[in-house]
Order: structure tokens, then C-alpha cells, then sequence
């Protein structure tokens, strides 16, 4: 469509003897400015040193005075000398026809040309709980990989398990000295039992110094593969996947590839040799450090002095992997907490001294914090507040207004809370905001989207079949916004934001209730009915599409 604009406009300025200047189309803030504005009046007028609402008037007189593509209804100038453009039903109804001939497939695109992607997300710790940190991480990662892969990328979804790190050995004292391996197997939450430990031995080590001096000779220990520090860190990855897997299952996540910092550590190794070969780490204070050009940011230890390994060396390790088993041009991006910004940067920086990977390979999509205004959610044991009490909470709260669905609709409501804003903000959590059926909420789409859908089941009924021969001549309100979902899509991609999905689906959902609430959709002696039943229709697969692309189900019935 832009495309047509463009050479209309370029038509009406070769008459006028203008000289060329790049065009650019955006869609007017408000709808009833029409569909697509231009501000190349004002780039002409400061140019040429004249009155921009002048140029606009003269631009528009020239295409008015011509026929008009068909997709136009109407052009005119508005405020300080914007353009806008107003497309025909014309152009809306063969946009129609197009999503229910489409029909799940619409929204998908190319632009990723089948180039590889990883998204790594979710990424828990071994041992300790799932915190919503690792649930805001799970839910954007999962829809940026959703919705990188309807943009014709190829995906791999990585699930990079804190499985590796000095925990471990505090969490091995804590076993031998008051654990019981045999109550923690039969435990209903085995994590909850670790956590406990955990958080004993750091009772504990406050007072006994000692403690402390143990938890590191055991790290060592396993870190050099002794079989009892083995043998227990196995059984701690088997009771936290347990509990992991539930989550997942819950909230219907997939992972292509769950490997480890442990995987990692021994592959340290290739990345000291090249680090040192390109002379890119030095001594420092007893560690190896990369130092940045102009210290554009503090030093990154890759290595200490002792025998174990380091977070940053078994990530980088984690990349070099990534890069030679998918192969050159492929883009990694980690899903993790805004907390870790200037570390990520500087792991990235690091890659591309050593020419790993090429401009905009290496994405950190980040999430803020989930604070909790509402005291009584505040489940608290050792400090943490569980992911399973939430999402437990979440399913009964829905299950209050609807039985039936009550999976669907909690875990989409949570899903979506999270997903409906830029990802780099803070949450504050209110129930009354998650679950609320009319505001900005999960169920708020997915009631617009079941609402959309029977408006389908009762035409049948009413024998009203959808057909876009008889197009009315004013809008709907709905028509402008389905076609656009396309370009919003393509949007959340390149910016790896759900949240542009989000808001859509809120604005599209607001006006098709308004629609669905001023016009008696299915009538048989409307002339107009089959064209708004196939309105209807096309309303019900852009939301089920988009809150596809957010991995939220749409309950059959609510
Ligand atoms: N396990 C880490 C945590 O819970 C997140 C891992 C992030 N990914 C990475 N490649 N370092 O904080």
C-alpha cells in the first residue's frame, strides 16, 4: 500500500516541478485521521522556505484533480500540513477476503529468510526456585521465539539451565550435614526442600566460619568430577527439572535444546587458547581479565585464580558452541533480567573482539522486575515467592468466574500481564489488573476472541452466510485495524517486542466489541449482515493468531 502512495505523491510533485524527497508514510495516531499520513509538506516547506499547509493544499489539489487508485477513498491535508490518506472499502473488503483465505497463516512473513535464531529463555538454577524473574523470562523468550518463527526465521529454543557455580557445594554441605537424600526424594516439591537447606547453611555459616571453607572444597571437588559431589548434584538437576517440567507443562512451553553451564565448562578450555592467542586477556590482580579499549566498560574476569570455572568463561564457551554447531550468520539472543545488562555487554563486546559474531548477532532482550502490591500474594519461605503459588492462585481466581477454562484463562492472563508492556519495565502486580475481563487484560482478549467466533456459530444457526460481495460504503471501525496486523508482527520482530502484539490485540479487541455492541451483526433481512459476519470472522483469526504468537490458548467457550 505504501507503495501506491509513494507514487501518487511522486506523480502530484513531478507535476508541480518539486523537487524528490525521500517519502515516508506512518499510520495517524488517531483513527479517524485515516489510514496513512505523510509529513513531506513540512520536509518540502522548511526546504524550500515556505507555508507547509500551502505545499500540502497544492500537493493534494494535484491528486485530487486525477483519478484515484482504487484502494483510495479520500485525500486531504490536516494540521500543520500532514497528508492523510484514506483507503477504500474497497481495499478493506479484499483485505478481508485475504485473512479468511489466509486464515491461520495470516500475520506470517518472510523477513527472516530462513536465517537462524536462538532464543535462550528461561534458563532456572538448579536447586533454587523458579523465581517470576525465570517466569517473565520463560513467557517473553517463548513469544519472541513464536513470533521470530512465524517471521521466517528458523528457531532453536534454548533453555541454558544454572546447573554450574559454587552453590553447589553449599548446597552439598547442606545434604550431608542436616538433608535427608530419602525425604527429599519422596517430597511433594523437592526444590522447596533444597531451598530450605540453602538457606540453613547460610543461617549456619554466619556463625561457623568454617562451613563456608567446606562449601568451596566441595565446588572444587565436583568441579574436578569426584563421584559423591557428582552423584549429588545429579540427584539436585533430577528433583528441580521435576519440578521445572510441571511449570513448563503448565504454561505449555517447549524447549528444542536444555543444556547446562555444566555442559560448558569443560569447553572453557578453546576459549582461553583464543582469547590468549589474540592477546585480548591479561594478568590482574591473580586473575585473567579482558580489559575494554578506552575503558569504555570495567574489565571482565574470565578466569580466577583457582581451578574452577567462571559464569563468563562457561557463556562465552556457551556461544562458541551455539556458533559451530548452527553455523555462521547465526543470532543468538538471551532472555534475561534487566539486572544483567552490563554483564551481557560486555560478554558481547568480548565476541566481537574475537570477530565471533557480526553486528546485531548477539540481542539482549531484557525484563524489569514483578513487584507485589498485594500483600497476601506474598507466599514467603526463605525469601522467595513461588511461581506455582501464583499460577495456582491465578487458575482459581478464573476459575471464580469461569470453571470451565480455568487453566486457559489463568495462565493467559498471567502470560499476558506480562506481555502487554515493554518487557524492559517493572510489574507491579495487581489481581484486580491480571484477571479483569474488560480492562487491558488476558481475558479481555480472549472473551473478545470467543465472542468474535460465536457470532459465527449463530449466523449458521440463523442461516446468514459471510460473503464480501455487498460492501456497505462507511467502515466499521474494525476493517483499518485487522489489515494492519501484519506490519505488527513484523514490528514486534525486528524490535523483539511482543508488547506492539499486546497493545494491538487490546485496541482491535476495543473495537470490535464497540462494533460487535452497536450493530446487529447477524440478520437475516440485512443486506449488510454477510459482509459483517465475514467482518466478524476475520476479527476472530487475527486475535486467535496474535494471542497464538503470545502462547496464549483461546478457550472454546467463556
Ligand atoms: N541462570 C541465570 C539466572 O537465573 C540466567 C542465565 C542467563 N543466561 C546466560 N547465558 N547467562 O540468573
Amino acid at each position: 500500500m505504501k507503495e501506491t502512495l509513494e507514487i501518487l505523491v511522486e506523480k502530484a510533485l513531478r507535476a508541480l516541478s518539486i523537487e524528490m524527497e525521500s517519502i515516508s508514510f506512518e499510520h495517524p495516531d488517531e483513527m479517524s485521521h485515516g489510514d496513512y499520513s505523510t509529513n513531506i509538506a513540512l520536509v518540502l516547506a522548511k526546504k524550500l522556505a515556505k507555508n507547509p499547509r500551502d505545499i500540502a493544499n497544492q500537493i493534494v489539489v494535484e491528486i485530487q484533480e486525477n483519478p484515484f487508485p482504487k484502494e483510495i477513498s479520500k485525500v486531504e491535508v490536516a494540521g500543520a500540513g500532514f497528508i492523510n490518506f484514506y483507503l477504500s472499502q474497497k481495499y478493506f473488503a479484499d483485505g478481508v477476503k485475504d485473512i479468511l483465505k489466509q486464515g491461520k497463516k495470516f500475520g506470517q512473513s518472510k523477513i527472516g529468510a530462513k536465517k537462524k535464531v536462538l532464543v535462550e529463555y528461561s534458563s532456572p538454577n538448579i536447586a533454587k526456585p523458579f523465581t517470576v524473574g525465570h517466569l517473565r523470562s520463560t513467557v517473553i523468550g517463548d513469544a519472541v521465539a513464536n513470533i521470530s518463527l512465524a517471521c521466517g526465521y528458523k528457531v532453536i529454543r534454548d533453555n541454558h539451565l544454572g546447573d554450574w557455580g559454587t552453590q553447589f557445594g553449599k548446597v552439598i554441605v547442606a545434604i550431608k550435614k542436616w538433608g535427608d537424600e530419602s525425604m527429599i526424594e519422596k517430597s511433594k516439591n523437592p526444590v522447596k526442600d533444597l531451598v530450605d537447606l540453602y538457606v540453613k547453611f547460610h543461617d549456619e555459616a554466619e556463625k561457623d566460619a568454617t562451613l563456608s571453607e567446606e562449601a568451596r572444597e566441595w565446588f572444587l571437588k565436583l568441579e574436578k568430577g569426584d563421584k559423591e559431589a557428582k552423584r549429588i548434584w545429579k540427584k539436585c538437576i533430577d528433583w528441580s527439572m521435576l519440578e521445572f517440567e510441571k511449570i513448563y507443562k503448565r504454561l505449555g512451553v517447549h524447549f528444542d535444546t536444555t543444556l547446562g553451564e555444566s555442559f560448558f565448562k569443560d569447553k572453557t578450555g578453546a576459549v582461553y587458547e583464543e582469547l590468549e592467542a589474540k592477546k585480548l586477556m591479561r594478568e590482574s590482580e591473580g586473575a585473567r581479565v579482558v580489559f575494554f579499549e578506552d575503558e569504555k566498560l570495567p574489565p571482565l574476569i574470565v578466569k580466577k585464580t583457582n581451578d574452577t570455572t567462571i559464569y563468563a568463561a562457561r557463556d562465552l564457551a556457551a556461544d562458541l558452541y551455539r556458533k559451530e554447531k548452527y553455523g555462521a550468520g547465526l543470532k543468538i539472543i538471551n532472555e534475561v533480567g534487566s539486572e544483567q545488562t552490563l554483564y551481557f555487554r560486555q560478554i558481547y563486546e568480548v565476541e566481537k573482539m574475537l570477530g565471533w559474531f557480526a553486528e546485531g548477532e548477539r540481542v539482549h532482550v531484557m525484563h524489569g522486575l514483578y513487584r507485589f502490591e498485594d500483600g497476601k500474594m506474598s507466599t514467603r519461605k526463605g525469601n522467595v515467592i513461588w511461581l506455582e503459588d501464583i499460577l495456582d492462585e491465578a487458575v482459581k481466581r478464573a476459575g471464580e468466574v469461569n470453571p470451565e477454562c480455568a487453566d486457559i484463562v489463568g495462565i493467559g492472563a498471567i502470560k499476558f500481564n506480562d506481555l502487554r508492556r515493554n518487557s524492559k519495565q517493572d510489574i507491579v502486580f495487581k489481581w484486580e489488573d491480571v484477571l479483569n475481563l474488560t480492562g487491558d487484560s488476558g481475558p479481555y482478549i480472549q472473551y473478545s476472541a470467543v465472542r468474535s467466533r460465536s457470532v459465527l456459530t449463530k449466523a449458521e444457526e440463523e442461516g446468514v452466510k459471510e460473503s464480501l460481495k455487498v460492501v456497505p460504503e462507511k467502515d466499521f471501525g474494525v476493517e483499518r485495524l485487522i489489515g494492519r496486523f501484519p506490519e505488527v508482527v513484523e514490528r514486534a520482530c525486528g524490535e523483539y517486542a511482543p508488547h506492539y502484539i499486546a497493545t494491538y490485540l487490546i485496541e482491535l479487541s476495543a473495537a470490535f466489541n464497540g462494533f460487535y455492541g452497536r450493530e446487529k451483526i447477524v440478520d437475516a433481512t440485512d443486506e449488510f449482515s454477510p459482509y459483517k459476519v465475514a467482518l466478524s470472522h476475520a476479527v476472530s483469526i487475527v486475535l486467535e493468531n496474535g494471542l497464538t504468537l503470545l502462547g496464549i490458548q483461546v478457550p472454546s467457550k467463556m
